[in-house]
């Protein structure tokens, strides 16, 4: 080997050396600190409550969690890790819309091990028999988002659905609450002010909207995080469910006032909380 060589070899050997445990540095760091959590592996528990506002998952952790802990004000989205009835349970907040909640779920579930999400939301009722305040849970979420055509291409519309065992024990324990709740399908949408005219054509008598479709198909209530859950859930094969109040009615044009939302609110929470934990 002339000094050429040996001064090449030198210098891979060396580069080697001092890169191969920078990079695995790295690669731990990025694994226990995501980028919008941020928080230490092991500080967000498996189960997890998933509100959009971030005041709404202080007041949780707050009012039915002991022993809290903050974990994250990354954006002002907050993170808490507490205990209900003994059992570790997060709330994350979300944000509002398929985007910011995608982020999320993606940390929680790839970063820290999330395996029971339910999302505790708000949602607008469509049908003529939901009323302000009702409890409603999400057994299927359709879409006007192009997240499933993202994953699988124009061939295939899946079904984004609750876990069966989630639904199940949140509709016992409902039951045993005597907390009534309405289980069906909701539409998942990207845009939550939308009164433009029906750019998919006409229906029936040429004169119904969007909304009206929907309504026919047995629609329950419109709002704007459920399909990317069910999505997620079903691609890292984890659990989901999402559980709203209806704070809007659509089809009678009323709104709760912010006391009803919090009372009516409360329920959703000990439906999710006693369901989160089974
Ligand atoms: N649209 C979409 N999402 C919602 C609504 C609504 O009217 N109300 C609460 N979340």
């Amino acid at each position: 080997m002339n000094r050429r060589e040996f001064l090449k070899l030198a210098a891979f050997t060396a580069a080697n050396f001092v890169l191969i445990p920078v990079q695995h540095t790295l690669a731990k760091e990025t694994d226990s600190m995501s980028i919008h959590i941020a928080a230490k592996v092991g500080e967000v528990a498996e189960r997890v409550l998933l509100p959009g506002d971030p005041v709404r998952a202080k007041n949780i952790a707050e009012n039915f969690l002991t022993d809290v802990h903050q974990y994250t004000a990354v954006r002002n989205i907050l993170g808490f890790t507490g205990k209900y009835k003994g059992v570790p349970v997060s709330v994350q907040a979300t944000g509002m819309g398929i985007p910011s909640i995608s982020i999320y779920l993606h940390e929680l579930i790839e970063s820290y091990g999330a395996k029971k999400l339910i999302r505790v939301g708000t949602c607008g009722g469509m049908n003529e028999n939901i009323r302000l305040r009702d409890v409603l849970i999400a057994q299927g979420s359709s879409t006007d988002s192009s997240i499933v055509h993202q994953v699988f291409g124009g061939g295939v519309n899946f079904s984004l659905l609750a876990d069966f065992d989630l639904l199940r024990t949140a509709v016992n324990v409902a039951e045993s609450l005597k907390l009534p709740v309405k289980v069906g399908n909701v539409i998942c949408t990207d845009l939550f002010y939308n009164d433009y005219d029906d750019v998919n054509g006409t229906f029936g008598d040429g004169k119904r909207t969007f909304n009206d479709k929907l309504r026919k198909h047995g629609i329950l209530a419109v709002e704007m995080e459920s399909a990317a859950l069910y999505l997620h859930a079903a691609a890292a094969n984890v659990q989901a469910l999402a559980i709203f109040t209806v704070s809007d009615d659509l089809w009678r044009g009323e709104r709760c006032t912010t006391e009803e939302r919090q009372s009516s609110f409360n329920d959703m929470i000990k439906i999710a909380l006693e369901t989160v934990i089974q």
